[in-house]
């Protein structure tokens, strides 16, 4: 089971993917790491795996659409099962998610469909919830509205900050998309229509 992975910045829920298959427990391989930031440190960490790693800079292109065609060759290059946007900050453009459907998956700190986009923790923490989390979904066209697998809920504690709560929620991040990995590769879960179907039933 072949995953590439997208990423714009640090690596942590990358490098939960490398070190479960290290360790035996997904039975998967990181084919490529691609990135729209050529100094991630998700970048460095898929390099020191041996998966082919690419970055291209947004500025070298004229619109988005050129930048994901070119995106997209690189990382259809490596034949992905699945492309996975580990922290990958860009929108991705309607036709490559289109033609990829099913195929792609985003990990979002927030339980969906709240707080969708950017500054999720700070935007849960100035809505007052007690209970804040994080999702993993297929990538449809619409910013982090696809079809949710599966979430993760952690409270929200007195005296929380963004960055604390942002730590907490991270930390149910990465037994979260391992976990949806798991289910994915073995062919338990996949997308029939616009429904997640686990097992061959609608959930
Ligand atoms: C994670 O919180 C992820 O949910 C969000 O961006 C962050 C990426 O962290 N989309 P990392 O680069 O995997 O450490």
């Amino acid at each position: 089971y072949r995953i590439a992975v997208l990423a714009s910045g640090r690596g942590s829920n990358l490098q939960a993917i490398l070190d479960a298959i290290a360790q035996g427990s997904l039975d998967a391989v990181v084919a490529g790491v691609f990135s729209d930031k050529a100094d991630a440190p998700a970048l460095a960490k898929g390099r020191e795996s041996g998966a082919v790693t690419a970055s291209l800079s947004p500025r070298a292109f004229a619109s988005r659409a050129d930048y994901d065609e070119s995106l997209f060759r690189l990382v259809d290059d490596v034949h992905p099962d699945l492309i996975v946007c580990a922290g990958y900050m860009r929108l991705v453009s309607e036709r490559e998610v289109a033609a990829r459907n099913g195929k792609m998956l985003n990990i979002h700190p927030s339980l969906l469909p709240a707080f969708k986009g950017l500054r999720t923790h700070q935007q849960a923490l100035d809505a007052g919830v007690s209970w804040h989390g994080a999702s993993v979904h297929f990538v449809s066209p619409e910013l982090d509205g696809g079809p949710v697998i599966a979430q993760a809920r952690v409270p929200v504690l007195p005296g929380d900050n963004a960055d604390r709560l942002a730590q907490r929620v991270l930390e149910r991040e990465h037994p979260l998309l391992l976990a949806s990995l798991r289910l994915l590769a073995a062919g338990r879960i996949d997308l029939a229509g616009s429904q997640v179907r686990f097992d061959g039933r609608a959930l």
